[in-house]
C-alpha cells in the first residue's frame, strides 16, 4: 500500500476536540461547558478526571502544529469550543476566542496544512444547558447563530466545517445512557435531543451557505457510522442488529440525507411518548444538501437477542438487544479490530445515500504503551491497526467509493471523556506530568508512509 495510489488532493491528516486537548478552561473569556460540569460532578469520570489542564493545547498550539508539520500530514481535524466563541452560548462574541483560531488557523497554514473544523465536539455552554440544552427546541436558533459567528469570523480561514460530531453520542450517551454530559438518564428526551441536533444541522447548513453563496467552503457533518451485525442469523438477533442500527445509524443518516426517520425509530418516539414533541414535517423541509459526509470508524458492534434483557440504555428501544464479543484480539476500549467493517460501513453509505465524496474523520486505537528507557515507544498493534484500516479505504476506493480524505484519531494523547486519561489514542505520546510530546512509532510509520 502506497500514497501515491490515493489522489494526489486526497486528504491526510490527524484529529483532535477541543475540550479533550485545549485544557486552559479558565483562559482567554472561554465559558464553562457541560463537560467542565459534568467532569467536576463526583462520581461521572475515571477517577474523577477532568480537562481543566489536559495536554495544554490552548497554549502549546504552535509546538502542536509543528509536529504536524514533522509528520507530514497535509490536513488537520479540530473542534472549536463553542463556550470560547460565545460564553453564554449566545449573544456576546468573546473576540480572544475567535483569535485563538485564527491564529491556530494561520499557524496550519503557514506549515501547509487544510484546517479542518468541527463546530461541535460535545461541549455545549453550560449556560445553554441551564436552559435546557438540546432538549430545548430554541437549540435550533442557538446552534445557527454560534455556527453564523464562526462562519462570519473564520470562513476564510477553514475550507471545511462539519456542524457535528457524532450526534449519537450528544443525543444517547449525553440525554439516555447518561455516560456522558449532561449525564441525563431520559429515553424519551434523548430521542427528543436527536430530533433538534438534526434541525440544528440543517439550519447550520443553511445559515452558513447563505452567507457563502459561491459555495466556497465544503460543508458536512460528521456520523459515527458503525455497523450493527447479528452474531447469527436467527430472526431474533438480525431484528436485535436492527434496532441497534436504526438508533445509531440510520437515525443519523436517514436525517441528514432525507429529513425522515427509519420505521424503527418512529415505532420508538411512540412507545417513549415523544410524538407529540417533534415535528416530522417541520425536519422534512428543513433539509440542506451536504458536500461531504465525515464517517468515524473504530469497529463493528455485534448485537444478539437475550430473551429477558432490558435492552441497552444507549439505543434505547431495542429491547432484548445485547452487545456479543467480537472476534479476535480486543484493543484497551474492549473493541474490535474489524477493518473490513470500515469498508462495509463506506459502501453502505456510498450505496444508499450516495454518491457523496466521504472522508473517514476519525479512525485509531487505544493500546497501553511502554516507554523504553530510550524514550522511544513502539506501538506496534496501534500501527497495525492504522495500515489495516487504511488498507479498508483503498478497498472502498476500489469498489468505487468516493474517499476525499483520511484523519487519524488520535494527533495527541488526550482527555477520553468518561474514562479520563486512562485510554492512549495518541500517535503522539504526551507525558500528562510534563506535558512533553514524544512521536510513538505509529507516528513515524504514519510519517513514512506519507513521505512516499
Ligand atoms: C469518538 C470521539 C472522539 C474520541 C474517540 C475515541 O467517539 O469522537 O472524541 O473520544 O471516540
Amino acid at each position: 500500500m502506497k500514497v501515491s495510489s490515493f489522489p494526489e488532493e486526497f486528504l491526510w491528516g490527524a484529529a483532535t476536540a477541543s475540550y479533550q486537548i485545549e485544557g486552559a478552561v479558565n483562559e482567554g473569556g472561554r465559558g464553562p461547558s457541560i463537560w467542565d460540569t459534568f467532569c467536576h460532578t463526583e462520581g461521572k469520570t475515571f477517577n474523577g478526571e477532568h480537562a481543566d489542564v489536559s495536554v495544554d493545547h490552548y497554549n502549546r498550539y504552535v509546538e502542536d502544529v509543528a509536529i504536524l508539520a514533522d509528520l507530514g500530514v497535509n490536513a488537520y481535524r479540530f473542534s472549536i469550543a463553542w463556550p470560547r466563541i460565545l460564553p453564554e452560548g449566545t449573544g456576546k462574541v468573546n473576540e480572544e476566542g475567535v483569535d485563538f483560531y485564527r491564529r491556530l488557523c494561520k499557524e496550519l497554514q503557514s506549515a501547509g496544512i487544510t484546517p479542518v473544523a468541527t463546530l461541535y465536539h460535545w461541549d455545549l455552554p453550560q449556560a445553554l444547558q441551564d436552559r435546557g440544552g438540546w432538549v430545548n427546541h430554541d437549540s435550533v436558533e442557538w446552534f445557527s447563530e454560534y455556527a453564523g459567528v464562526v462562519y462570519q469570523s473564520l470562513g476564510d480561514v477553514i475550507p471545511h466545517v462539519a456542524t457535528f460530531n457524532e450526534p449519537w453520542c450528544s443525543a444517547f450517551l449525553g440525554h439516555s445512557a447518561g455516560e456522558h454530559a449532561p449525564g441525563i438518564q431520559d429515553p424519551g428526551l434523548s430521542f427528543v435531543a436527536a430530533h433538534h441536533l438534526m434541525l440544528s444541522h440543517h439550519a447550520a447548513i443553511k445559515k452558513m451557505r447563505s452567507m457563502d453563496p459561491a459555495n466556497a467552503s465544503s460543508l458536512g457533518i460528521v456520523l459515527n457510522v458503525i455497523p450493527a451485525l447479528p452474531v447469527s442469523d436467527s430472526p431474533e438477533d438480525v431484528d436485535a442488529a436492527d434496532s441497534v442500527d436504526a438508533v445509531h445509524n440510520g437515525l443519523f443518516l436517514d436525517a441528514v440525507f432525507r429529513g425522515s426517520y427509519p420505521e424503527k425509530i418512529l415505532g420508538y418516539h411512540r412507545k417513549f411518548d415523544v410524538e407529540a414533541r417533534i415535528d416530522l414535517d417541520e425536519l422534512h423541509a428543513a433539509v440542506e444538501p451536504i458536500d461531504v459526509l465525515g464517517v468515524n470508524y473504530y469497529n463493528i458492534n455485534h448485537v444478539e437477542y437475550r430473551e429477558g434483557s432490558p435492552g441497552m440504555a444507549a439505543w434505547p428501544g431495542a429491547d432484548g438487544a445485547a452487545m456479543g464479543r467480537p472476534p479476535g484480539e480486543l484493543t484497551e476500549m474492549g473493541w474490535g479490530v474489524e477493518p473490513e467493517g470500515l469498508t462495509l460501513t463506506l459502501r453502505r453509505v456510498h450505496d444508499n445515500y450516495g454518491p457523496i465524496p466521504m472522508m473517514v474523520t476519525e479512525n485509531g486505537a487505544a493500546y497501553p504503551d511502554v516507554v523504553e528507557a530510550d524514550g522511544t515507544i513502539h506501538d506496534i498493534k496501534r500501527t497495525e491497526y492504522l495500515k489495516s484500516h487504511i488498507g479498508a479505504v483503498a478497498d472502498a476506493m476500489d469498489q468505487g467509493v468516493d474517499m476525499v480524505g483520511y484523519f487519524v484519531w488520535s494527533l495527541l494523547d488526550n482527555f477520553e471523556w468518561a474514562r479520563g486519561y486512562s485510554k492512549r489514542f495518541g500517535i503522539v505520546r504526551v507525558d500528562y506530568d510534563t506535558l512533553q510530546r514524544t512521536i510513538k512509532d505509529s507516528g513515524r510509520w504514519y510519517q513514512e508512509f506519507l513521505s512516499g
